[in-house]
């Protein structure tokens, strides 16, 4: 599977539809947040599943456990390929989101990126969601290694804050695709550099290039 997913931060069925049809030459998962998923919802999902590529449903269910095991339930019938959760819903909701059978994959939000923590907080949370059953977490790129080394190369690590080298914008925690890959990333998560490129399909490709020769 290519290592890039592209963030669908754009609020019009249209654009998005153009977008998935331009980029899916480098890309098969696209991330639909709850914006778009308010918006267009189940028409969005199908869209993206009718082009031959795979969701990737960023709503970070943050309830009790029974709402979130329903809501997993739920995106699981949506045919998503995988969802976010918040680790700091605890180890009762983060086990009964993973008790789901054949579920997409779940990947936690240790701490969200605009509060301060350390590293030792993200590595414990990793950790517990781990323990919980949960496939991976979402991270920053300066946590990467960390988190592999702590959780084990099979535990996922989604890492959004991605820059090709002449980006200048609001992400301040960033890394090139190069650089997040080499650190061990699973998967990247953009968004800015490809949606607002003058040509995003070249946008896509250019990335998709760079974390080829990896
Ligand atoms: O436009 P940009 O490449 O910054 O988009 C990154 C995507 O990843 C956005 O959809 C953003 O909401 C999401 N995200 C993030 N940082 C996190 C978690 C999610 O930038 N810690």
């Amino acid at each position: 599977m290519k290592k890039t997913i592209l963030a669908l931060d754009v609020y019009d069925f249209q654009k998005a539809e153009k977008l998935v049809k331009e980029t899916s030459p480098y890309i098969d998962v696209y991330k639909v947040g709850p914006i778009l998923f308010l918006q267009s919802g189940k028409e969005i999902i199908k869209m993206i599943k009718d082009n031959g590529k795979e969701v990737f449903l960023d709503l970070k269910f943050h309830d009790i456990p029974a709402t979130v095991k329903r809501s997993v339930e739920s995106a699981k019938d949506l045919g998503v390929f995988s969802l976010t959760v918040h680790s700091i819903g605890g180890e009762e909701m983060l086990e009964a989101a993973s008790s789901v059978e054949n579920r997409p994959k779940i990947w936690a939000v240790t701490v969200l990126t605009s509060q301060i923590t350390t590293p030792e907080e993200v590595v414990r949370r990793a950790k517990l969601t781990k323990a919980c059953g949960i496939d991976g977490v979402i991270s920053s790129p300066l946590e990467i290694s960390l988190i592999k080394n702590e959780c084990g190369k099979k535990f996922n690590v989604v890492t959004p804050g991605i820059r090709p080298a002449k980006a200048n914008d609001d992400q301040k925690r960033v890394a090139t695709p190069e650089m997040a890959i080499k650190e061990g990333a699973d998967f990247i998560v953009v968004g800015r550099p490809i949606l607002e490129a003058e040509n995003p399909a070249e946008a896509a490709k250019n990335i998709y290039e760079s974390v080829l020769i990896q």
